[in-house]
């Protein structure tokens, strides 16, 4: 029977691996395996550290599921989901730059109207969104799909707050592009919020001191046929978070400012409150390189 010194151990682990027939996943085991085991080794893990380890794990899985991704949110704050994101979106040269998807897309929108308001009932300063969806040629793309969603004033999405009807959404809707490639809404201007405090990524926040905000941001995502998607946000200019997110998803391209404006109707020539805000954006989609 074998007994192993602590790099024998690992040299040992390998090998047992090593006759893995899918060749990537081999690739992919051999580097956890070496990484994880130097981690062991160089943090100088302690029995009882492992065992908190492995409950921290088992809480996190635990409060894993449909209505609530933990692990995910765990990726986000060690920054694992924006290096994943790095690494996957290297070299789409002039497409707009992705972020997080983040936990509160619940899936496919409903299509609604240019121009509609999707926060008439949420308390908050007034906002008109003009954006266009090009290629990288500047040439508009028609028939663009795009999901919108944000948090309200109170940092809240609608499928966070208590009494959430999937039917009923807000702050929340889907546009297609016209033959300009545009689409426009109306909303309230979105506020910086905290992701989730009170699981295990909360436990972990507090532990090393650090806050959990998000600067303020309107998520999208967009799609057209023929055209990779982008799932990305625009942060708002300003927010004192920009340089601390706590999910590590700012890009300088994907700031925008916004334009306040006193005129009393909207871009459509409806009534608008006495003092509204503007954002204007071009998303651009590059072609979808099939291999
Ligand atoms: C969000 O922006 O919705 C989000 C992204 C990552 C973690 C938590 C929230
Ligand atoms: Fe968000």
């Amino acid at each position: 029977m074998a007994e192993f010194n602590p790099d024998q151990l690992t040299d040992a682990v390998l090998r047992s691996f090593a006759g893995t027939p899918d060749p990537r996943t081999r690739g992919v085991l051999s580097h956890l395996i070496r990484h994880l085991h130097g981690f062991v080794r160089d943090a100088g893990i302690t029995l009882d550290e492992w065992h908190h380890a492995i409950d921290f794990l088992t809480r996190t899985g635990h409060l894993s599921g449909e209505s609530r991704q933990e692990f995910i949110l765990l990726s986000d704050v060690l920054g694992v989901s924006m290096l994943v994101d790095a690494l996957h979106h290297a070299g789409r040269g002039a497409a707009t730059e992705t972020t997080v998807l983040g936990p509160f897309y619940v899936g496919e929108h409903r299509v609604l109207p240019h121009g509609t308001d999707l926060a008439p009932e949420s308390p908050g300063e007034r906002m008109w969104v003009d954006a266009c969806v090009t290629g990288s040629d500047g040439q508009p793309i028609a028939g663009a799909t795009i999901d919108v969603w944000h948090a309200d004033s109170d940092g809240l999405y609608d499928s966070q707050k208590p009494g959430y009807r999937p039917g009923r959404p807000a702050q929340r809707g889907r546009f297609v592009t016209g033959s300009d490639g545009r689409f426009t809404f109306r909303t309230i201007v979105p506020r910086s919020y905290p992701v989730p405090t009170d699981g295990t990524v909360g436990e972990l926040l507090a532990a090393a001191g650090r806050h959990a905000m998000r600067p303020a941001h309107i998520h999208f995502l967009l799609s057209a046929a023929g055209h990779a998607p982008v799932t990305t946000h625009l942060f708002i200019a300003g927010d004192p978070y920009l340089d601390s997110d706590a999910v590590y998803g700012v890009k300088p391209s994907l700031i925008v400012r916004l334009v306040p404006h006193d005129e009393p109707t909207w871009p459509d020539g409806t009534p608008a409150p006495a003092r509204w805000f503007a954002l204007g954006y071009r998303f651009v989609l590059t072609k979808e390189i099939t291999t």
